[in-house]
């Protein structure tokens, strides 16, 4: 079965807000006199999480049946923080509002995608965006374009439909697709971005390895592609 992880964004936002020193007086007011388009809004960022989940869920089961193997690894999803969806919108100089919230962040729902293998990625990534009910908005494609730290993912920001009681929405989702390895990386130099305490020349020195961990990532995925594929043209195979 498919393992899914979820960063549970408690329903209890407001408390955890509140108790947050990270915002300022003003945006708790804001929240406060507001609570319910923002609680309403996050509901429906869950919810689009949820089909987007559901829609490579299904995609995964399928391709099970045609080619007896799940190209994904792993689901999983988040929901940004009040308190960093105060922080990005703070820094892009926009005010803080359900309305600028929808209007200015692309990445309030995230949903992360795991395969063992780069070519399933972009499968993966074909088969959703041939979804009728699926808007491409923008795609960053950072396998073939790597960021200068190493980065390696393929990023799609989609807009997908929410069926609520008496009304339809269309929600923004940012979708990554990785594979293991990549993700292996991506964790590991994230650790690194946020440490405050590490001296500028061990940060550098750090930067310097990772972004050679990151080539080596990289021959990996492709050789261990490499070494499927002969596994799958293994009917062809002939003694000389
Ligand atoms: P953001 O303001 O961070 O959203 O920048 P952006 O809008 O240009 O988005 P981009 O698609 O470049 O990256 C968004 C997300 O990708 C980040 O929140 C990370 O999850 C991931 N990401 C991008 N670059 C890096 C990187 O160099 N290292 C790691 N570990 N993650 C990255
Ligand atoms: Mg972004």
């Amino acid at each position: 079965e498919l393992r899914t992880e979820h960063i549970e964004f408690s329903g209890e936002i407001m408390d955890r807000v509140l108790r947050s020193a990270i915002l300022n007086s003003n945006v708790i007011d804001v929240i406060q006199d507001n609570k319910r388009p923002f609680d309403e809004l996050m509901s429906k960022y869950r919810c689009a999480i949820m089909e987007i989940e559901t829609k490579f869920k299904v995609l995964n089961e399928q391709y099970l049946l045609q080619y007896d193997r799940n190209p994904i690894e792993t689901i999983k999803t988040r929901l940004k923080s009040m308190e960093s969806i105060s922080r990005k919108l703070a820094q892009k100089g926009k005010s803080f509002s359900a309305k600028s919230m929808e209007e200015n962040l692309d990445d309030i729902a995230g949903v992360r995608v795991i395969c063992s293998f780069q070519e399933d990625i972009y499968t993966l990534a074909k088969c959703l965006l041939d979804q009728d009910d699926i808007e491409l908005l923008e795609t960053k494609d950072y396998i073939k374009n790597p960021k200068p730290s190493g980065y390696r993912s393929l990023h799609l920001i989609v807009r997908v439909p929410i069926f609520l009681q008496n009304e339809k929405c269309l929600m923004k989702v940012e979708v990554q697709l990785r594979t293991i390895a990549m993700d292996f990386w991506a964790s590991l130099e994230h650790k690194l971005r946020y440490k405050k305490e590490i001296p500028e020349f061990e940060k550098d020195s750090l930067q310097k390895e990772l972004f050679e961990c990151a080539q080596m990532i990289n021959t990996l995925d492709q050789r261990m592609e490499a070494v499927k594929n002969r596994l799958a043209a293994g009917g062809q195979w002939e003694k000389s």
